[in-house]
């Protein structure tokens, strides 16, 4: 459990909804402190050491009607704190307090739909229905049939009679959509309002997590331990790294392990920033041409995963002994990555993609985990990255995967491949960059491919490589939209790359989502 026991706590039990991360990031914007935990792990005894202001039940695949369907336990009714229970949570509620629930047969609701007001005004509902109606977001197929005793309806569906029932006096609410996602236009009013009522003070600042961050990195290292911490270049690592400085000072040595596997100009700039605005001990360890031979004949994705971490751990390890003498090493984990999701399936989810990191380090060394991210969201760790000083440019910037551009050249990597590729990814970010369209892109790249393709340039015939721009905009990562260009944008851009960047004649543009697409193309 955090210890961020400073703060108002709310918990989000989680039901195995789809969407129960969004849940969290709708209640951080808020500045509010929450927790996701599984239901298997919210005992009585976790209830009283969490000590919740507030509890969110989130929505589920279950049925309250099966056998040993997910349940929180009852004592959470007597905490005296509200609930609010979405979707599966607005039925386990009425299920537990005395109201009964039915099988959707045929009635099953899903996408969008609109509620009007029911049995009157709702300390809950503030803010809406200015226009006599709200759209919302319904994903369900059971139904509440007989309100629990104490409750009212406030607000209905044609399809859903119960689509927000509460018992103001206790301040417990269910509601039968998804307040959390988009196309709920006015959910997050919803949570707004009630975070209010619950009392918290949006107390969750980037400027209050620096400082208790602080203290705990200091509390864990102590007065005498070292940290090591392994740069990639992306955000997470170097804010990561930043923060510990600021805790520990020169007793944080950094390892910028440069696998030639990066975008142009990229390690400079890494190594630049921390040498010039930070002075970190800082080891530059230039491995390019090892791990390239390493790659020699690799074709395999996952293979060339494999090998890159291999490498990058055996490198790593070497240069981290050579500074001597650490205890602990630091790792940007953030929060996503810490959920102990509920698998919707029950069993383990399938390994689309084997994703690269230090692990095996930390046993294999005999160090210890200083992890100062795990509590944030992505754009938590870019606001802390603005909060501690680091350039805007280098905070913005798109995410990178760790084996870098080995994963954007579909078949056997090479040196003469890496520096195309490098050339045309400059060219695609400038222009961008020049439109304005940045930071409305989650992640921007050009891909090599493996085939050649015959062209006509000037008077003379051309037999060179082929490229995919790719462009998203997503918000973890997790699924992604194609990000719509416009037609002179991309033709703009091809006829750079193809001038530009000798040895590519012939541009594509990549539409595909994610799912069914992956973002990268390995
Ligand atoms: P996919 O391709 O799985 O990517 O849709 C989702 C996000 O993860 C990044 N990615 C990786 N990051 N090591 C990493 O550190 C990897 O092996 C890796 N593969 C994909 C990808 O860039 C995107 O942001």
């Amino acid at each position: 459990m955090s210890t961020s026991a400073s703060h108002d706590r709310l918990l989000v039990i989680d039901f195995g909804s789809q969407v129960t991360q969004l849940i969290a990031r709708r209640l951080r914007e808020l500045r509010v402190y929450c927790e996701i935990h599984p239901y298997q792990k919210v005992t009585d005894a976790f209830l009283a050491a969490f000590a919740p202001k507030a509890v969110v039940l989130s929505g589920g695949p279950a049925s309250v009607l099966d056998r040993g369907a997910p349940m929180p336990p009852p004592s959470l009714f007597a905490l005296g704190v509200p609930v609010l229970g979405i979707c599966y949570g607005q039925q386990v509620m009425m299920h537990l307090l005395g109201g009964t629930v039915e099988r959707g047969d045929g009635t099953a609701e899903f996408g969008r739909a609109y509620v009007t007001p029911a049995d009157g005004p709702l300390d809950l509902l503030e803010g809406w229905f200015e226009d006599g109606r709200e759209q919302v977001w319904m994903s369900h197929g059971d139904h509440v049939a007989r309100l629990a005793p104490g409750f009212g309806v406030y607000a209905t569906s044609p399809n859903a009679p119960f689509a927000v029932v509460a018992d103001p006096a206790r301040r417990f609410y269910g509601v039968q959509f998804h307040p959390e996602v988009h196309h709920t236009p006015r959910g997050a009013r919803l949570y707004e309002n009630f975070v209010r009522l619950a009392g918290f003070t949006g107390d969750w600042t980037m400027g209050a997590f620096r400082d208790e961050a602080i203290a705990k990195i200091r509390a864990q290292v102590g007065p005498e331990g070292r940290v090591i911490c392994g740069l990639s270049g992306g955000v997470d690592s170097s804010v990561a790294a930043v923060l510990i400085h600021e805790a520990i000072g020169d007793r944080l040595t950094c390892v910028f392990v440069d696998h030639g596997l990066m975008r142009q100009g990229e390690a400079a700039e890494v190594v630049g920033m921390f040498r010039e605005h930070y002075n970190i001990p800082l080891i530059h360890a230039e491995e390019g041409p090892r791990f390239v031979a390493a790659l020699r004949g690799v074709t395999d994705p996952e293979e060339k995963r494999k090998t890159i971490g291999r490498l990058f751990v055996e490198v790593f390890e070497a240069h981290a002994r050579a500074a001597g003498g650490a205890q602990f090493l630091a790792q940007g984990t953030l929060y996503p990555d810490v959920i102990e999701s509920v698998s919707a399936s029950g069993g383990p989810s399938v390994t689309i993609k084997s994703h690269h990191n230090v692990g095996g380090l930390p046993e294999k060394m005999g160090l210890k985990l200083v992890e100062p991210l795990r509590e944030l969201f992505k754009d938590e760790v870019r606001a802390l990255g603005r909060a501690l000083g680091l350039p805007a440019s280098f905070v913005g910037r798109h995410p990178f995967p760790g084996p870098g551009l080995a994963i954007r050249i579909p078949g056997e990597v090479t040196a003469e491949r890496l520096e195309l590729l490098r050339r045309a990814d400059a060219v695609f970010i400038d222009q961008i960059r020049r439109h304005g369209l940045y930071d409305a892109i989650w992640q921007a790249f050009v891909v090599l491919l493996p085939v050649r393709s015959v062209g006509v340039m000037g008077d003379g015939r051309s037999y060179d490589h082929v490229c995919a721009l790719r462009a998203v905009t997503s918000v973890d990562g997790m699924t992604a939209d194609v990000y719509p260009f416009s037609h002179d944008f991309l033709s703009e851009t091809a006829t750079r790359i193809i001038n530009e960047v000798r040895g590519i004649n012939r541009v594509t543009w990549d539409i595909t989502s994610k799912p069914p697409g992956t973002i990268e193309w390995e």
